[in-house]
């Protein structure tokens, strides 16, 4: 989504504008824009597509300051276009946002009536327009930015340039992050704490309502009542050399090796070394005691909680239900009147899973946070948080993140059972115990890179392919298809195996690849006989299984990955690798934007 970076320093400030909206890209973006204040006024350069284009506009017709702001836009309002590119400017105003403006037709409409011209079909524009309009009334810089800021309605994070030799940054959150950032004889305003690692550190994160006005040495944050208050400076827990590709092509790759360490640091968090029994700390009472549990989340988050619903409900005889943090909201859920709600995100920014927090949390509802983002919304506003330690993950393709939330569920769903008596001491020290060569069975997941890597240009040529499982292999079965799709652009779909018969296995045609995850347990045999159905209607099996499962499927499939036997609760985590492994290098053969796919943002902070 987009993404804004703001300086005011000693000197220029142009090159690392740019430097940080590069490492805002991960966020997903269609154009690129910068304004800064120089002798003359203020000044901007706008370009679509990537930043090399902005980066080429600045070459042809550059400009510099010691004041400027920069953005990168995923479009809402408007298509893509240079003219639609932020910042929007006015007179002596520059903008740039994230966010949706609600009322911004309204707002325009009495604008207009007042003689502003607008020059875009965003929503966006009418902010530098109200803060003119402001300016004409005789108020001053700041009065203006926060008299405009108090008309807003919706989502938004704002960041301006107000007059034309004003070297300040005014900057306002609501419902979009935005960090304040301390350098030396400078300071800044990102996004996020990771745009403005290379610059600094030490951040302030502004709070829901706040507005900051920013100057070369200080800063001055005033709360929605217009307040001055103090907000605690931290260090932020992302270095610029975490953001790296290192030996790596692309980030996603990067980031499926880094699986082992993930999940070691992260299980490490959540098991007792000595005792090896799960520790939920403050998370504990509130999974004992809940009569339900709701479990919401977005995207490959939502997976996650579809794969844990299995294991809390079989072994901790919880009920557990899972939505879709967009519909939740708006479906008036039956909530019960003791339960808990667990919100899955990476980056804890989701606007739709950050909203539905909200929503339980008015709902009297107990809230917890899966969370890989520690300084996320999310994980500010939750009674409890569960921190998955995968590290900074910037493939816009969740993978590590992914695991690593199935990691900790499991471990809390074990825990949660041994809580509510469901396990004993024995049998819950054994479901951990199972846990302890996970990372070596990830790594011996990833091993089966090649193999992967030669069965990608079947994919490749497909017209659609088909994912099918049972049980905890039945979300991933979506996983397999919503990682294929997001990276490749191929028509994927993921499907309960006994399910197929009822209307997808009417698109099976003769060499339509239907890839089947099936380790050997209990549902295996069943998951065969569909896999006998698909063949017998001419489609390509590639089969994912384990040692045990290996024989079955011999002469029934074209390919078979074999992983290691995986014990206990540990089975989705390691057949998620193939899977990432055979989106990746499908999306290599066909020679698509991996790391930034087309239309698709890493942090959807708009409904
Ligand atoms: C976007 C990303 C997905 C992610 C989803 C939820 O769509 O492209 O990879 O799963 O958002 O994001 P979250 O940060 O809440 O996990």
């Amino acid at each position: 989504m987009c993404g804004i970076v703001g300086i005011v320093s000693n000197r220029p400030v142009r090159a690392r504008l740019v430097e940080g909206l590069i490492r805002l890209e991960y966020r997903g973006y269609d154009s690129a824009g910068i304004a800064v204040v120089n002798g003359q006024g203020i000044v901007r350069r706008r370009a679509p597509g990537k930043i090399l284009n902005l980066q080429s506009v600045l070459d042809d017709a550059p400009i510099d300051g010691t004041c400027g702001i920069a953005h990168t836009r995923w479009a809402t309002h408007g298509r893509p276009n240079t003219e639609n590119a932020h910042p929007h400017q006015t007179g002596n105003v520059a903008i740039v946002h994230n966010g949706i403006i609600e009322n911004f037709k309204p707002l325009r409409e009495e604008l207009a009536r007042s003689g502003h011209i607008f020059a875009t079909q965003t929503d966006s524009e009418v902010i530098a327009h109200l803060i003119q309009y402001h300016l004409d009334k005789d108020m001053d810089e700041e009065s203006a930015f926060l008299a405009s800021v108090d008309r807003l309605e919706g989502a938004y994070a704002v960041a301006a340039l107000v007059g034309d030799a004003n070297q300040t940054l005014y900057a306002a959150r609501h419902g979009s992050p935005l960090v304040v950032g301390f350098g030396d004889g400078e300071m800044f305003i990102g996004s996020d704490a990771f745009a403005l690692a290379p610059f600094t550190k030490r951040v302030l994160y502004l709070e829901e309502g706040d507005s900051a006005v920013v100057k070369i040495d200080a800063v001055c944050v005033r709360d929605n009542t217009g307040k001055p208050v103090e907000r605690q400076i931290q260090m932020a827990s992302i270095s610029a050399a975490m953001a790296e590709k290192g030996n790596y092509s692309h980030f996603m790759e990067k980031e499926i090796h880094e699986q082992p360490e993930a999940l070691a640091r992260t299980m490490a968090a959540y098991i007792d070394p000595q005792s090896e029994m799960p520790l939920l700390a403050e998370s504990a009472p509130l999974l004992e005691n809940a009569d339900r549990l709701v479990a919401i989340a977005c995207g490959t988050a939502y997976l996650a909680a579809s794969v844990a619903k299995y294991w809390f409900e079989s072994l901790a005889g919880v009920h557990v239900e899972t939505d879709i943090a967009s519909e939740f909201r708006y479906r008036t859920p039956a909530l019960p009147e003791n339960g808990t709600a667990l919100f899955i995100s990476q980056s804890g920014e989701t606007a739709d899973t950050l909203a539905a927090m909200r929503y339980c949390k008015r709902a009297g509802l107990n809230t917890i946070g899966v969370l890989n983002a520690p300084e996320s919304s999310i994980a500010r506003e939750t009674t409890a948080v569960m921190r998955t330690l995968a590290g900074p993950e910037i493939g816009v393709a969740s993978t590590k993140a992914f695991t690593a939330q199935l990691a900790v569920l499991a471990i809390s769903a074990i825990g949660t059972a041994q809580l509510r008596k469901k396990l004993n001491a024995v049998e819950a020290q054994r479901h951990i115990k199972a846990f302890e060569h996970l990372p070596e069975l990830v790594r011996q997941a990833i091993a089966t890179k090649e193999q992967c890597r030669t069965i990608a240009p079947t994919l490749a040529k497909a017209k659609q392919v088909f994912f099918i499982g049972r049980g905890v292999y039945y979300p991933l079965a979506l996983e397999g298809a919503l990682k294929l799709k997001e990276i490749t652009y191929l028509p994927a779909e993921g499907y309960a195996a006994g399910e197929l018969k009822h209307g997808p296995i009417a698109l099976i045609e003769e060499g339509t690849p239907v890839i089947v995850i099936a380790p050997s347990d209990p549902l295996m045999e069943k998951t065969i006989s569909n896999v006998e159905e698909m063949a017998a209607r001419g489609a390509k099996i590639i089969a994912i299984t384990d040692e045990a499962g290996a024989p079955q499927f011999e002469a029934r499939a074209e390919h078979t990955i074999v992983l290691p036997d995986m014990p206990g609760l540990t089975g989705p985590i390691v057949a998620a690798i193939p899977l990432q492994l055979l989106a990746y290098y499908t999306a290599l053969e066909l020679g698509t934007n991996l790391d930034q796919p087309r239309n698709l943002a890493k942090s959807v902070t708009v409904e």
